[in-house]
């Protein structure tokens, strides 16, 4: 295969970073441009305040940071976007009408029924919404999106469990790392020896992607939090099942679980995309977040509490998993199956 080239935008953010971090070393992909808003534009790359825990990449650094401008954009073959929604709104769709694949973080068109909301472990079979995005949008590109961080590290392990037993209801309470508010987002003097029990959208989101990405009407009920954590989403999860289950089954279940990322060895693939965990006091975000190079969700306390009702706490990367990883994954795999 050629390489392609791949063209970030908002990529001084916290998630442009991330994509700039894995873009570097792709295998299949160049890195070429780079485009955030009027602030940052005409900068080298080098000069950004880059938060990330490994070396910017030389290549990157040497960048020069385009204004965001969908009048001027460079031939390239796909668009990795990490722009504030309302900004996303306004550029994406005049990005893919133009011809270009576009696999975007922000939440605008998350719901559109004509767009992949893809985990790809998950519901691989949702690409083929794009030949109905194409033809009823009379695009010659498209736009694939990922969920919302806190989605894709609930969905994953839950995935196995809805095949083999059946999943009536869900109740999830989120415990969120600051990053997951993008640079900006909350204050120190915020977060610091505190929690915050509230995260604005966010509950609706896990309720509302995790019905498209399951394509079922399941009894879901979230309790969003931020705390003071850097990287990493932990999640505490009570299931309702439909079948009885066996503890020790849905923990080898969720060991098991492997997708079509797996089976096609696609490069951002982690080997394993669940991992169970028997120590009592995991997963803890700065010991688990980066198993599977941050690609993998690790599950501990897997408990039975009473017939069909199963509990677990999971922890992913929302950064890597939640956004940027599971947005070249997703590429990856639109690729291989001949979308682009
Ligand atoms: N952080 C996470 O864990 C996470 C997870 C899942 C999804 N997401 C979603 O991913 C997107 C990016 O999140 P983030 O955390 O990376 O946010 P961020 O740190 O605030 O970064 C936002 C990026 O967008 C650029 N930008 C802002 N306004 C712009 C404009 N008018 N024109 C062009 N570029 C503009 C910024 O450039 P400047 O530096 O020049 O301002 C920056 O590069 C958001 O939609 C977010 O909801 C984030």
């Amino acid at each position: 295969m050629d390489r392609l080239k791949a063209y970030v935008v908002g990529a001084t953010g916290l998630v442009g970073q991330r994509y700039v971090q894995l873009l570097a070393e792709h295998p299949w992909f160049d890195l070429v441009g780079v485009a955030a808003s009027e602030r940052s534009a005409g900068r080298k790359y080098g000069e950004i305040n880059w938060v990330l825990e490994t070396p910017m990449p030389q290549k990157a650094a040497e960048l020069r940071i385009d204004r965001l401008d969908v009048d001027s954009l460079p031939k390239v073959d796909v668009i990795f976007s990490a722009l504030p929604s309302e900004v996303a709104a306004r550029v994406e769709p005049e990005m893919a009408r133009r011809g270009h694949m576009v696999v975007s973080n922000s939440s605008n068109m998350r719901l559109d029924p004509d767009v992949p909301l893809l985990i790809p472990e998950v519901n691989p079979d949702d690409l083929s919404l794009v030949k109905e995005q194409r033809a009823r949008r009379g695009w010659s590109g498209f736009v694939i999106k990922k969920p919302n961080c806190s989605t894709t590290i609930l969905d994953l392990p839950l995935k196995p469990i809805l095949d083999e037993f059946g999943i009536s209801r869900i109740h999830v309470a989120t415990m969120q790392a600051v990053t997951g508010a993008g640079y900006a987002g909350v204050p120190s003097v915020a977060i610091i020896d505190n929690l915050i029990p509230y995260i604005k959208g966010e509950e609706e989101k896990i309720v509302n992607e995790t019905r498209k990405i399951f394509r079922r009407e399941i009894e879901i009920y979230a309790t969003t939090t931020r705390v003071p954590v850097l990287d990493g989403h932990t999640e505490a999860v009570y299931v309702d099942t439909v079948r009885d289950f066996d503890v020790e089954a849905a923990a080898e279940l969720m060991a098991k679980f492997r997708g079509v990322p797996q089976e096609l060895g696609l490069p951002t693939a982690p080997p394993q995309p669940v991992i169970p965990i028997r120590a009592l006091d995991r997963p803890q975000p700065r010991l688990d977040r980066m198993a599977g190079r941050g690609m993998s969700v690790v599950v501990g306390r897997i408990r039975k509490l009473a017939p069909k009702k199963l509990a677990f706490v999971a922890l992913g990367h929302n950064t890597i998993r939640g956004a940027a990883g599971n947005a070249v994954l997703a590429a990856e795999l639109s690729i291989k199956s001949g979308l682009y």
